[in-house]
Parts: C-alpha cells; structure tokens; sequence
C-alpha cells in the first residue's frame, strides 16, 4: 500500500497531510526513516512509527477498554465526555465506536472498532454473547434474588420474564451476573425488581474475554488474535 495512502487509514489526516508527515522525516517503516510519501510498504505484519510512536498496520481498530465512570458511550454525549475521548485521535478519526453501550456510571471492559462485521456480530441479539457483570448492592444479597434473577423477573416495557444466565453471591453487597441480552441498564433493572438497587457496576468479560487485570481504568490496547478468537470472531 502507498504511504500516504496507509497513514490516512490509519487517522493521520488528509492525503496531503501525511505526504508532509513523511516529506519532514517524522515516518518510519519498521525502523528505517522513509521520505517518500509514494513507496509501496507491504503491510504483512508491519509496525510503522509516527514521531516515535509505534502503530500497528490494522485493516480494522479493534480495541478494548478499561471503562472508567463519568464517561458517556455516544459518540455525541449529553452530560459528560465520550468514552472516544480515552483515545489518541487517530483512532479517532478512523469513526470507531464502542460496540453496545455501558451506562455513565459503569465501569470495565468496553469493546470498541470500525470493524461493521465485529460489531454486528457481538451485538447479535441471536448470538446471546455472555457478559459478565459484578454489581454492587445498596442491600445485602439473600439467595431469593437470585433465585427470583435466575428464574426471570418482569421489567417495564418486556413481555415475558427476563432471566439471568448465570447469577451468584460474590459477597455480603455483591453480586456477578450473566447476561446474553442488551437491554437498557438491564442489569439496574433486574436487580431493582428483586427489591435491591445496584449501587455500583463493573463488566469483567465478554463472551470468553476477561478484562486483563493489568489494563488500569482508563486504558486502552489493541485486541490480539488471541482476544478475537475468544470473542469467537476468528477460529
Ligand atoms: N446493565 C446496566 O444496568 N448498565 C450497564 O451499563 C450495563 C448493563
């Protein structure tokens, strides 16, 4: 792929931009400073820099992050900044968007990519893609609401009972839950109609990928192969 070409696909800015970014010597490919903006750079396993900072060729951003509260998941939030906002602007402007939404106040793993294909795929209603839920509880947890979570409880607005997959104690004022639906603050909903009211909220994992207990709130990486094959998006 030419050069310049890669660098606007990757959210450097406009062709003509990034013909300045490498006429001024600031590109380097896998190493080596490159100042023509036109070489053909094969993008089999390529890592460029950009003024020292290393990127990954990605046909597509695929990407998680450690959700911290007081972020809102538009795109065009009301009350308080975009999730995007966590990221460099380059990713930025490659129009990636979090795939399904986590409240304001929700903390953990938050999946993000321009990926259309990924995104449709986990958010599949058909697909019932676990995730994993650990919630905070303004009164303890008794095992009837659980029972009453895993039997199904009736919301506003659902016709039929709602039920959690999996659903256990994790403590006096805990409680993990697994859902494979995305209904709006669902899991608020649910534990409110056991009588309980959910005073916190963190995701762990989705489908078989868990938050790395290493990426801190806030941060952001790259998801591997590794972490789409677990997503069950490459076999
Ligand atoms: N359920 C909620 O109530 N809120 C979230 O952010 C996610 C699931």
């Amino acid at each position: 792929m030419q050069l310049d070409k890669l660098l606007q696909k990757h959210g450097f800015g406009t062709r003509r931009a990034c013909r300045g970014l490498v006429r001024h010597e600031r590109v380097a490919i896998n190493g080596q400073i490159c100042e023509d903006p036109f070489a053909e750079i094969d993008t089999n396993d390529l890592i460029f820099t950009v003024d020292g900072v290393d990127w990954p060729y990605a046909e597509f951003a695929c990407l998680m992050l450690n959700k911290p509260a007081g972020y809102e998941c538009s795109r065009k939030p009301l009350h308080h900044p975009s999730v995007l906002t966590l990221l460099p602007v380059q990713l930025r402007e490659r129009d990636v968007q979090p795939i399904g939404r986590l409240d304001e106040d929700t903390t953990g793993l938050l999946l993000i990519t321009d990926d259309g294909q990924l995104n449709h795929v986990l958010s599949s209603a058909r697909r019932k893609v676990p995730k994993v839920y650990l919630a905070t509880t303004k009164h303890s947890i008794e095992q009837a609401q659980v029972d009453q979570l895993l039997t199904g409880v009736l919301l506003n607005d659902e016709p039929e009972p709602i039920c959690a997959a999996a659903c256990e104690i994790a403590g006096e004022h805990l409680l993990r839950l697994t859902l494979t639906q995305g209904k709006y603050h669902q899991v608020k909903r649910m534990v409110a109609a056991t009588g309980n009211r959910v005073e916190a909220l963190h995701r762990e994992s989705v489908g078989e990928l868990s938050l790395p207990a290493d990426l801190k709130s806030g941060e952001w990486r790259w998801l591997s192969t590794v972490d789409l094959q677990k997503l069950g998006y490459l076999s």
